[in-house]
């Protein structure tokens, strides 16, 4: 299992603003967007092409398209909704399913209240998104979901992340790549990464 932070300027840069406590929610919505653009690009740098022979206007062009598995894009509600349309302008043919989680106050445990997958889910390249990986049990929850109906691919595309949250995720799913703009120093004691960014869902929604 590998863990991918990117260091790239853009990233960086965005991050910066997106975790500013005087960063409005129109400008976060669309700063995770734009994140997760270019975290989208970066993170399919390996899927497989295969040659195509295309006939310009004036002559055949050896080319490469998407070849292998088809794609899906989970996020995991509610604050993953804010990173899928920037992956789906990347992506347009991938399916998108949904997975419900929210994390209870007072155990910091996840509870399930939503799934829908596509019907052919097990045979797709699968994609889970969310901003925050703070405990990892959402992120796990969220796996176990997706491999008991029988998905073997899947990568996993946070914003912000930290130590505990990764460990989580690798002991619980050590086949399971990771990607992250930033991994942050801790937890607190109320489960937020600390500096991280406060709650993801709420600054995108502007539900508090
Ligand atoms: C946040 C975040 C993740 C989860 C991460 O969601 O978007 O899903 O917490 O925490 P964990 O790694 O400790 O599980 P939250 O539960 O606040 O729900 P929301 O997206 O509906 O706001
Ligand atoms: N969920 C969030 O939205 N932020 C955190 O820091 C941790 C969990």
């Amino acid at each position: 299992m590998a863990v991918h932070v990117f260091d790239h300027p853009l990233i960086q840069h965005k991050l910066a603003i997106l975790r500013d406590k005087n960063t409005g929610t129109k400008e976060f919505r669309a700063l995770i967007s734009e994140i997760a653009g270019l975290m989208c690009y970066e993170a399919t740098r390996n899927l497989p092409t295969r040659e195509v022979l295309v006939e310009t206007p004036v002559a055949t062009a050896k080319c490469r398209m998407l070849a292998g598995k088809k794609l899906a894009i989970i996020p995991i509600l509610r604050a993953g909704l804010g990173m899928v349309d920037a992956m789906v302008d990347m992506i347009p043919s991938a399916k998108i399913g949904h997975i419900g989680l929210y994390r209870d106050p007072d155990t910091h445990k996840p509870v399930e209240y939503y799934c829908k997958l596509p019907e052919d889910i097990e045979n797709r390249q699968v994609y889970v998104v969310d901003p925050m990986l703070a405990t990892g049990g959402s992120a796990v929850a969220a796996i176990d979901f997706l491999k008991a109906r029988g998905c073997k691919h899947i990568i996993m595309m946070n914003i912000i992340g930290c130590p505990e949250g990764i460990q989580t995720v690798q002991q619980a799913h050590p086949d399971v790549d990771i990607y992250l703009a930033a991994c942050d120093e801790k937890l607190n004691d109320h489960a937020y990464i600390i500096p991280g960014l406060g709650d993801a869902g709420d600054r995108i929604f502007g539900t508090k």
